[in-house]
């Protein structure tokens, strides 16, 4: 019994260590740094593996070291998918749902998603017949794969899911300009052209090179009318494709916002915590503050960690899950203080309820506010003592 409880214990604590490795991305270390920097590498060479395959003269010359680079990768990811999905439920909100389904929801997820799209042609060629050419092609796939450890691609990826009901109008806009852009060309130039437009399909390779303003040039008009037509449907396209480029641009710019907001003095001040704070001193604690932006059910804070910041919530709200209760926290309120003020483990877990926009500040500049203000230091500790009731007189008060 006693062993099987310390086998469970050891289960957990790699769970945790893993958990921190491959999934919590906001408590980034050396180790996460070397971990992502090694799978950025091996799918970038994967990948060119895979293009240079495609040359007869490199495949035959280098095919097995090629064959060894795929392999690894496969291996590398296959691994990486199975540890995920073991220590995801070291996720409060993913634990909560239970073992099997909790992993299935993380398994749904769409950057898991793309790692089962990264994986799965080469099994799949393991157990069918799948034409070599397109077996390539879905390896490429893999690239996609990137998006996990890079912030860019998941910016553009985020992007398009934030405007997927614009860009989705855009592209009904596109395909109904083509089918009746195409109907009447082939009424117009239909008889004296009938190789490029004798039917309506065949117009319509001439419509989408001019809509999209590609313009090849390999089939154009020659009577007047369709010469006028078709500047005109050029014009058409100029205006439908700017749309969803704006779209792009805007939510791009969006979301890079989001996620890198900048932490100005009137955003500090707008935080009821600094609000009574004289202008200077604002401007000295701005420089302190990190922002943070996290998406909905991100654990925070661990209960039972070491307590190293203060997270003040700009916009969103946070839950604090206590052992037969949960305790919605809004814009404007503060936790995580108790652990920096009595130096103890974290009292409970914080989960982001929505998207949440923080700012947070480290133990130091912390402590340093509240000895230099010691109006604000005793609203922190009524707060403190509110939530967690007065602490042990042996606890080892900070300030
Ligand atoms: P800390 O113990 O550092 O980390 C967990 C945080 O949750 C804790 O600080 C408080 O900020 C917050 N917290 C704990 N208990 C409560 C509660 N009852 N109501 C609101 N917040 C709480």
């Amino acid at each position: 019994m006693a062993a099987g409880s310390s086998f469970s214990l050891l289960r957990r604590s790699w769970r945790t260590r893993l958990y921190s490795l491959l999934i919590d991305t906001e408590r980034r270390n050396w180790w996460n740094t070397v971990f992502d920097g090694s799978m950025v590498l091996l799918l970038l060479l994967s990948t060119g593996a895979v293009i240079m395959e495609s040359v007869p003269e490199i495949e035959q010359e280098y095919g097995l070291l090629i064959e060894w680079v795929d392999a690894i990768t496969v291996i590398a990811i296959s691994v990486e998918y199975g540890l995920r999905l073991w220590c995801c439920t070291d996720d409060p909100y993913y634990a909560s749902l239970g073992r099997l389904r909790g992993r299935l929801a993380y398994a749904l997820t769409p950057l898991s998603m793309l790692d089962l799209v990264a994986l799965l042609p080469y099994y799949l060629a393991l157990i069918s017949a799948v034409d070599l050419r397109f077996l390539m092609v879905l390896r490429l796939l893999r690239i996609l794969k990137l998006a996990r450890y890079s912030p860019a691609l998941s910016t553009v990826l985020a992007a398009v899911a934030a405007e997927r009901k614009a860009l989705t109008a855009a592209l009904f806009l596109l395909l109904v300009s083509l089918v009746l852009v195409s109907g009447v060309m082939y009424h117009i130039e239909g008889d004296v052209q009938p190789d490029a437009f004798g039917t309506i399909p065949r117009a319509m390779w001439w419509a989408i090179v001019t809509l999209t303003t590609v313009g090849y040039g390999d089939v154009t008009p020659v009577t007047a009318a369709g010469r006028i037509f078709a500047a005109l449907t050029a014009l058409l396209g100029i205006m439908i494709c700017a749309v969803p480029a704006g779209l792009m641009a805007s939510s791009f710019i969006a979301e890079l916002r989001k996620r890198d907001f900048v932490v100005s003095c009137r955003l500090v001040a707008r935080v009821p915590f600094f609000r009574s704070l004289e202008a200077a001193l604002i401007a000295e604690i701005a420089a302190a503050l990190q922002p943070l932006v996290l998406p909905p059910n991100y654990v925070i804070v661990h209960k039972g960690d070491r307590g190293d910041r203060v997270y003040f919530i700009v916009e969103g709200e946070a839950r604090v899950e206590l052992p037969n209760s949960q305790v919605t926290l809004r814009a404007g309120e503060f936790f995580g203080e108790t652990a920096l003020l009595y130096d103890r483990p974290r009292q409970a877990t914080v989960v982001t309820a929505s998207e949440c926009r923080l700012l947070h500040l480290d133990r130091e500049p912390f402590l340093e506010l509240l000895r230099a203000q010691p109006a604000i230091r005793d609203a922190v500790e009524r707060v403190a003592e509110q939530r967690i009731g007065r602490p042990p007189d042996h606890a080892d008060k900070q300030i």
